[in-house]
């Protein structure tokens, strides 16, 4: 699958997000080495901070399905991965993100989004 198929199962699927309070919709799209593709959308609350993003949903239904850190290929986003979910995108190893941003598509590495990025290990 490529990066660009990878979008737009990320785009057809950010129609189920539950974003009534910013009715920003976003949808993701993750490639495990398998071929598997494992989908999320952003689901909010009317307490606002209990919120959550599209990219950890994503990423907690492919661990609850068992993948692991280092399993995942690419992962596709509708929008710019917030800081949060970049640390949760380095967490997971992903070799390419590619999302769309002011219009244009882009294809970056997780350390290009999150350089100097936080491990516990020394
Ligand atoms: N959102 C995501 O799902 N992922 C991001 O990386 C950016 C922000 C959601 C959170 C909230 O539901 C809405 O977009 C507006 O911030």
């Amino acid at each position: 699958m490529t990066d660009l198929e990878l979008l737009a199962r990320a785009d057809a699927i950010a129609e189920r997000a539950y974003a009534p309070y910013s009715t920003f919709l976003v949808g993701v799209a993750v490639l495990a080495r398998d071929g598997v593709v494992i989908e999320g959308v952003n689901v909010e609350n009317g307490a606002y901070p209990l919120g959550v993003c599209a990219e950890k949903n994503a990423i907690s239904t492919a661990i609850t399905q068992g993948y692991r850190p280092g399993e995942f290929e690419a992962i596709a986003i509708n929008a710019s991965p917030c800081g949060g979910c970049r640390q949760w995108l380095a967490e997971m190893g992903f070799e390419r993100v590619t999302f769309r941003n002011r219009g244009e598509v882009v294809t970056m590495t997780v350390a290009e989004l999150l350089p100097e990025s936080f491990e516990l290990a020394d």
